[in-house]
């Protein structure tokens, strides 16, 4: 039995995304910004990708769609686009909880010499909108809060964030890579100036995302070329998988509404069953969370009386068939603690021992039921094989 329950790393791709690849790839292969025919049916084909993706958050215009290489292109192409405008270091708000696409470039800033506020969380991980009116300064520039954090799930307020920042004319950014096509999102009603967007997330290729900049708000270019995406992003667009980021943009939301609630029920279902493990602690904001989301971490003292770190899980459970992933990272071989869950004020064990399981389209109730009762038999082996092992130690 095999059960994928990864699906904030990845998403399969749809068939129809397949199929709209496949024919875009063998009939309209044009470059789009050839005067020709060739050209011009392949400037066709991206004119209505852009209208189907940008259909899924709300965005009355087209054009305030520019595609990139992804979610991670589009969070660099925020953060670089607005700050390189200035000649002199300035003033950059994020929150703690971000996703490396955006905690980097924001380093990478304060390597430089911009001054980055970090905002704080709570143990749920989410940002007290207080705390934004508090960190704003006359030369701050920009923030960008994350909407759906991937590791614990937890959702920000967004909308009430993105009003603090628009009453100070400060510029708004949010990575809703992990919200599109799971939640409603409007970029009006949000009140954001730029979203990023990822197509693999959503049942599309890898390789594509898009940037969402409001209309009147500026940013540069990250590198110069041939002036495509209006002048945004030089380079020729990869206009098959775009096309099928457009398919899949649209069936995400016909679909949203019937297959989010279908998520939520499983999701909860999977919190209740591994409810009764005492070694695990839910992580993330229970309430305020992405519907198809479900992470936890050993305790402490689970954590440290056994040894078990989210990677031994993750290899547990793949032994088993099933696919998950750990919130920690591993650098030259070394287990760090997840950042997002020390920013929540996890112990180190504790933060050393996060997982996370996302479902999907594919995800049943038995593979949730499954799952559940296959975790904790891992646990409870683990804890066994190491409390024998000390036995025969002291013995
Ligand atoms: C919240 C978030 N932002 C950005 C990214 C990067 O997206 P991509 O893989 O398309 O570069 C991811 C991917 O894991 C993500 O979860």
């Amino acid at each position: 039995m095999q059960i994928y329950l990864d699906y904030s790393a990845t998403t399969p791709p749809r068939p129809e995304a397949i199929a709209t690849m496949q024919t875009i790839a063998s009939q309209q292969w044009g470059n789009p910004s050839s005067l020709h025919t060739w050209g011009q049916q392949a400037a066709t084909v991206l004119e209505t990708a852009r209208m189907q993706v940008a259909g899924l958050i709300g965005a009355v215009n087209p054009e305030t769609l520019y595609f990139t290489s992804g979610g991670t292109e589009a969070d660099n192409l925020a953060i670089f686009g607005v700050t390189q405008q200035y000649s002199q270091p300035q003033h950059l708000i994020i929150s703690s909880v971000e996703h490396s696409a955006i905690a980097e470039p924001a380093q990478r800033l304060e390597q430089q010499g911009w001054q980055v506020t970090r905002l704080a969380v709570n143990r749920q991980g989410r940002v007290d909108p207080q705390d934004l009116k508090g960190a704003l300064q006359d030369n701050t520039v920009l923030v960008s809060i994350i909407y759906g954090q991937s590791e614990v799930g937890t959702l920000q307020p967004i909308e009430e964030l993105a009003k603090i920042a628009r009453n100070a004319g400060v510029l708004f950014h949010t990575d809703a890579v992990q919200v599109a096509g799971r939640l409603p999102l409007d970029v009006k009603r949000l009140g954001v100036d730029l979203l990023s967007l990822s197509s693999h997330k959503i049942y599309g290729l890898q390789g594509v995302g898009a940037l969402y900049i409001r209309g009147g708000v500026k940013i540069l270019p990250l590198f110069g070329g041939g002036g495509q995406e209006m002048s945004l992003r030089s380079g020729t667009q990869a206009v098959p998988i775009i096309a099928a980021f457009g398919t899949v943009a649209e069936l995400a939301q016909q679909e949203l509404m019937a297959e989010s609630d279908r998520l939520r029920g499983l999701r909860d279902r999977l919190f209740d069953r591994l409810g009764d493990c005492s070694d695990l602690i839910p992580t993330g904001d229970r309430l305020h969370r992405l519907p198809h989301h479900v992470s936890f971490c050993l305790t402490e003292a689970a954590a440290q009386k056994s040894g078990i770190t989210g990677k031994t899980l993750v290899r547990q459970l793949n032994l088993a068939g099933i696919g998950i992933s750990a919130g920690s990272a591993c650098h030259s071989g070394k287990l760090s603690p997840s950042p997002i869950l020390t920013a929540m004020a996890y112990p180190e064990a504790s933060a050393l021992a996060g997982i996370r399981l996302t479902l999907g389209r594919d995800t049943t109730t038995a593979d949730v039921d499954w799952t559940a009762m296959v975790l904790q038999q891992i646990l409870d082996r683990l804890q066994c094989t190491r409390n024998n092992l000390q036995l025969t130690m002291y013995n």
